[in-house]
């Protein structure tokens, strides 16, 4: 990298925000030439089929089973042609290719020194670029990393909600969900709708999107590029054992407390967790 992604405001604004607050911050990887439509469909092209998620758009009503298009090529030419009503392709896990894995890393390394101290090592970092055309909403749902969504090209506006609100977001739901019982999608109400702050982004802003955080997305009327940059941490692990072993309470009779938000590093109920699943390993069951 020749010049940071993240510049010296955008980590001072990161700096304010992590790892709990919502917030918008400043990049500079619009016109990046990894990010083009070109580059991104050369990237579709080399990815494998299970990182690959897509919807090739206005399909004819009448189309024969063999013409509808499934392969590399149905992807490419999605992204070539975003701006036509109703698609969207999302290209998942981008550092499986080296460019986009140097990419992903040195953005990340400039926020290292924010990040470590407070919520411990940078884990599993990934990145997902979506490709959406103009209009598409994403439904109501958490995700379970710490993410930076960069806008690249278009606009889109990212409404969030506090992640420690129950009732937008069960306990219950929590912990089904590090169990791999619950789904990321969340049941909306439209009273829900005051609770949201609502952030628009263009390109060269960028969004800090806490672990967790329940969020839905509509996009802007021009087609829309993304890149989101993710990473877990030790305190993230924590907070997903210490939910699981909730659920073990739970079920057998108490009503445990929810694990304490930042700077809470929830470490004994995390690693009661770690020592139950690991004799449940060792017993094989
Ligand atoms: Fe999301």
């Amino acid at each position: 990298m020749t010049q940071p992604a993240f510049p010296p405001a955008a980590r001072t604004a990161f700096a304010a925000l992590y790892p709990n607050m919502p917030g918008k911050l400043s990049h500079a990887l619009t016109g990046h030439p990894l990010l083009t439509l070109d580059a991104l469909a050369a990237l579709a092209e080399a990815l494998p089929a299970d990182s690959i998620e897509y919807n090739p758009g206005d399909l004819p009503i009448g189309i024969a089973p063999e013409a509808v298009p499934q392969s590399e090529l149905g992807v490419v030419e999605t992204i070539r042609t975003i701006a036509r009503a109703g698609s969207w392709v999302a290209l998942k896990r981008i550092e499986q290719h080296p460019d986009y894995a140097a990419l992903l890393h040195d953005a990340l390394a400039e926020l290292r020194d924010v990040v470590e101290p407070r919520t411990g090592a940078m884990m599993q970092l990934e990145g997902f670029v979506f490709i959406t055309s103009p209009g598409g909403v994403t439904p109501f749902h958490f995700d379970p990393e710490h993410n930076i969504l960069l806008q690249i090209m278009g606009h889109k506006t990212m409404t969030l909600f506090p992640i420690e609100d129950e009732v937008l977001f069960s306990a219950e739901v929590h912990e089904k969900y590090h169990l791999g019982m619950h789904h990321r999608n969340l049941p909306w109400q439209d009273a829900f709708a005051a609770k949201g702050e609502a952030i628009t982004i263009h390109p060269g802003e960028a969004i800090h999107v806490p672990v967790k955080a329940p969020h839905w997305v509509q996009n802007g009327d021009e087609a829309s590029v993304s890149l989101s940059v993710t990473w877990r941490s030790q305190w993230s692990y924590a907070e997903a054992d210490a939910r699981a072993f909730n659920h073990l309470l739970r079920e057998a009779g108490f009503a445990p407390a929810s694990p304490g938000p930042f700077p809470a590093q929830n470490r004994a109920k995390a690693y009661a967790y770690r020592a139950v699943r690991k004799l449940k390993s060792v017993a094989g069951g």
